[in-house]
């Protein structure tokens, strides 16, 4: 492939630093649409903007090959109304002003992928989600993914492809779900979350950034996708292959009660580990895309072994 010129907004998270790293490591040019102020640091170029308003940042974004934004105030809080708000404006504000950007650009980015989540699907303990026969959900969480997809699907933007990736919890050392769940499981309090029925629906790192190249690379790829591991497990069978990855002899469960308090003290949401995500790739599957890591069992193993990266990154070496 080529070198592309790929813009990243939100790019300094979580996920945006794994990708950045992926496709700067392939050669391609990445920009960074950030709050933070504009700089270069290695090979990355940082480009400040609001994530509301137009700006000069808009320039970065003619002729770009893709457009990824990742923008977002993290869910990991309490859904006071004043995080719902910002939760909300985040995401909503943001992929309106690229939008807006967009509308009148002679050369647009060829593709704008866009992130929405795999939690946009109900509660799901009888049968997976896919793309074509999912249910959606109700509530916060899911109101919110259904108005960030309606604001990016609403522009009409004949000459960019569209994809709204709704990705499901992603495991990797930098960030994320994973490295609390296995501080928690090394210190013995890896137990089921209630009653561990609830499916947990993951994908590795590595094929979050493998299936994101894989849509910017494939023309014919637009629409919704599910970006999640085909292999799904419930909640008490995914921590028992953590505490056997982790070689941990036992593990505390949690009950849905001390989940409650715990998650008051430390200010989140139960929903993070009680909802059950059962989020089928089926698009991803029929397109041809091949996992790294299609079963959790090796995907521990592998995240345990060895760090994805091992380099420096904004949160140390790892
Ligand atoms: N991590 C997962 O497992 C997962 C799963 C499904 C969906 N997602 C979604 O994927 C996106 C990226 O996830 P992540 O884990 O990388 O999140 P993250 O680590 O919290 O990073 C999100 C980035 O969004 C930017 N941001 C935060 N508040 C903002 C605001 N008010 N306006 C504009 N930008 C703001 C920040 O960049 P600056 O401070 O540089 O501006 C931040 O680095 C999020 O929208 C998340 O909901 C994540």
């Amino acid at each position: 492939m080529k070198p592309q010129r790929i813009i990243i907004a939100g790019g300094t998270g979580f996920l945006g630093e794994i990708l950045t790293r992926h496709f700067r490591d392939q050669d391609h040019q990445v920009i960074i649409l950030t709050r933070g102020e504009s700089k270069a640091k290695q090979g990355v170029e940082y480009v400040h903007w609001d994530g509301q308003s137009l700006g000069d940042w808009v320039n970065y974004l003619k002729g770009a090959d893709a457009l990824i934004n990742l923008s977002g105030k993290s869910v990991d809080c309490r859904y006071t109304t004043k995080n719902r708000r910002r939760i909300y404006d985040s995401r909503l504000n943001s992929t309106r002003a690229l939008g807006l950007a967009m509308l009148k650009m002679e050369k647009p980015p060829k593709t704008w992928i866009n992130a929405t989540s795999g939690t946009i699907y109900r509660h799901a303990e009888d049968r997976p989600m896919t793309e074509a026969d999912g249910e959606l959900g109700e509530g916060f969480s899911v109101d919110v993914c259904q108005k960030w997809e309606r604001m990016f699907f609403g522009f009409e933007l004949p000459l960019v492809r569209k994809a709204a990736l709704r990705t499901t919890i992603v495991l990797g050392n930098e960030g994320g779900a994973f490295v609390p769940l296995k501080t928690m499981a090394r210190l013995g309090a890896g137990g089921k979350h209630g009653n561990g029925e609830q499916m947990f629906s993951w994908i590795h790192a590595f094929d979050f950034c493998r299936a994101v190249q894989f849509v910017v690379e494939n023309n014919e790829l637009e629409g919704v996708f599910n970006v999640a591991a085909p292999e799904q497990v419930q909640n008490h069978t995914m921590m028992r292959m953590l505490r056997s990855a982790l070689d941990v002899p036992f593990g505390i469960p949690s009950p849905k009660w001390l989940l409650e308090i715990g998650a008051m003290i430390i200010g989140t949401e139960t929903e993070l580990l009680l909802k059950s995500r059962w989020v089928k790739p089926e698009r991803l599957e029929q397109a041809g895309f091949q996992w790294e890591f299609p079963a959790l069992e090796k995907a521990f193993a592998d995240l345990l072994a060895k760090p994805m990266f091992a380099v420096e990154t904004k949160l140390g070496t790892v």
